[in-house]
């Protein structure tokens, strides 16, 4: 395994980091504050091809790997964690299992545009009895004539107030557990879609988590994604993506606040020396760096093994779960080290502990992490 970047990893970084400072680390205070969707932040990203990093230009992308995609959210969430989980949810869940799982039609007439940014994609496998036991989906597709039948829910759906194109899990037989799962593309503004519930949140303020309702939604069987019955496993392949998306939002905001916090330490006087001078301060700030550079290894690491079509379910459950453990504990130092400054909204590292904690739970909690990778290593 080769531990440099290549020269055009390198530069495409070199890019996400100035357009995240320039763009996207303004804004980000105001849009926590406002609960604001940043919908300009995902314009400007399409103007410089960040939504299809790692497709190809026939099919609107960037012509880039994993890894660069993975550079792009870990560059967005050191100064914005919800602009991070905005291109996460798009690239990895939305514009991902089109790109696997798609006819070469579904590829033109959907991924096209999803890469180009001209349309934004979400996810919708949760529902309120199918979190953790995502196969406890309830939602149904009934085959009629050329259509399938969709009725039911889903729940939390990130981008999901503001997607054009969803990919959504339905069982299709009930019977057949599991295997009676498919997926389907669904347009935004097919009748018996609608939008419900939109949460508020402890943290990810700027992005929307939205309830999709389907009343008699008539989805054209050209929109099955994949073979019918093959949803489940096409749910999971994708979130085996996913999670190394969340894992590189996580050692982001690590960064982040490390950054952040460095600075502070060095400002900031007591006892008439910088804190930066007490050796508590060293020794917390070695070691959160240090494990901030283990995580990245282990998301680096899954991001390679995508990109060279070898199996990584384990690496990136590992990379997700490792990651988001860094990322709570290093934005709780930083807390820590600003003291009763790092509580009020003045500084960014308030934010910061907040957004950390959904990389916790969202595309399969800490424990489902756990159940992944020792499924593999008891079989
Ligand atoms: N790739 C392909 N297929 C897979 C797979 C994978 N990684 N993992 C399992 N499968 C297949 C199995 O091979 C099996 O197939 P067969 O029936 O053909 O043998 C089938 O799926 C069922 O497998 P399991 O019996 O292992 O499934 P399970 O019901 O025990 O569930 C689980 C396993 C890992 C707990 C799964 O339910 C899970 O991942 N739960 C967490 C849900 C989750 O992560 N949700 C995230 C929603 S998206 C989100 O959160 C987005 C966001 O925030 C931005
Ligand atoms: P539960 O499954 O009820 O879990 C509750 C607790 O029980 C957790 O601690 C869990 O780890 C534990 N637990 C459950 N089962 C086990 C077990 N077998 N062993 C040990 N512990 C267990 N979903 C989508 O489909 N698309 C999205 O875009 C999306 N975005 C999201 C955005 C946000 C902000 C949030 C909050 C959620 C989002 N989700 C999305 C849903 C998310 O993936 C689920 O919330 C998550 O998978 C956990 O499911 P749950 O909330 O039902 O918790």
């Amino acid at each position: 395994m080769n531990f440099d970047l290549s020269e055009k990893q390198a530069l495409m970084r070199k890019l996400f980091r100035e357009f995240a400072e320039k763009e996207v680390k303004p804004l980000a205070a105001e849009i926590d504050e406002e609960e604001r969707f940043p919908i300009e932040n995902v314009k400007k990203m399409a103007e410089i091809g960040m939504m299809g990093i790692p497709f190809e230009s026939k099919y609107g992308g960037s012509d880039g790997d994993n890894l660069s995609y993975i550079l792009a959210v870990e560059e967005l969430s050191k100064v914005c964690a919800t602009t991070g989980v905005i291109l996460s949810a798009h690239t990895s869940l939305c514009c991902n299992p089109i790109y696997t799982y798609g006819t070469e039609e579904q590829k033109m007439k959907y991924l096209v545009p999803l890469a180009k940014g001209e349309k934004l994609g979400a996810f919708g496998l949760t529902e309120p009895n199918a979190g953790s036991d995502a196969a406890m989906q309830q939602t149904t597709a009934i085959k009629e004539g050329d259509y399938y039948k969709i009725n039911g829910s889903k729940i939390f759906i990130t981008n999901g107030g503001y997607a054009d194109i969803y990919i959504i899990f339905a069982m299709t037989d009930k019977q057949k557990g599991t295997r009676g799962i498919s997926a389907f593309i669904v347009e935004k503004d097919m009748e018996g879609f609608s939008i419900g519930k939109i949460e508020k949140k402890l943290g990810i303020h700027g992005s929307s988590t939205a309830e999709l309702i389907f009343k008699d939604l008539y989805v054209p069987k050209e929109n099955l994604l994949g073979q019918e019955g093959k949803g489940f496993g096409i749910a999971m392949s994708t979130l085996d993506g996913g999670r190394i998306g969340i894992a590189a939002q996580a050692i982001g905001i690590a960064q982040g606040a490390l950054n952040e916090t460095i600075k502070y330490v060095k400002e900031r006087k007591q006892f008439s020396r910088p804190i930066a001078a007490f050796q508590n301060t060293q020794f917390v700030i070695a070691d959160l760096q240090t494990k901030i550079d283990a995580a990245r290894l282990l998301v680096y690491r899954a991001a390679y093994l995508k990109d060279t079509n070898q199996s990584y379910t384990s690496e990136a459950a590992m990379a997700k779960l490792f990651a988001a453990e860094v990322a709570m504990e290093t934005t709780t130092k930083a807390v820590q080290l600003h003291g009763g400054y790092g509580y009020t909204r003045d500084y960014p590292v308030e934010r910061m502990f907040r957004d950390a904690k959904i990389t916790e739970i969202y595309e399969g909690t800490s424990e489902i992490q756990r159940l992944v990778i020792s499924n593999k290593l008891l079989k």
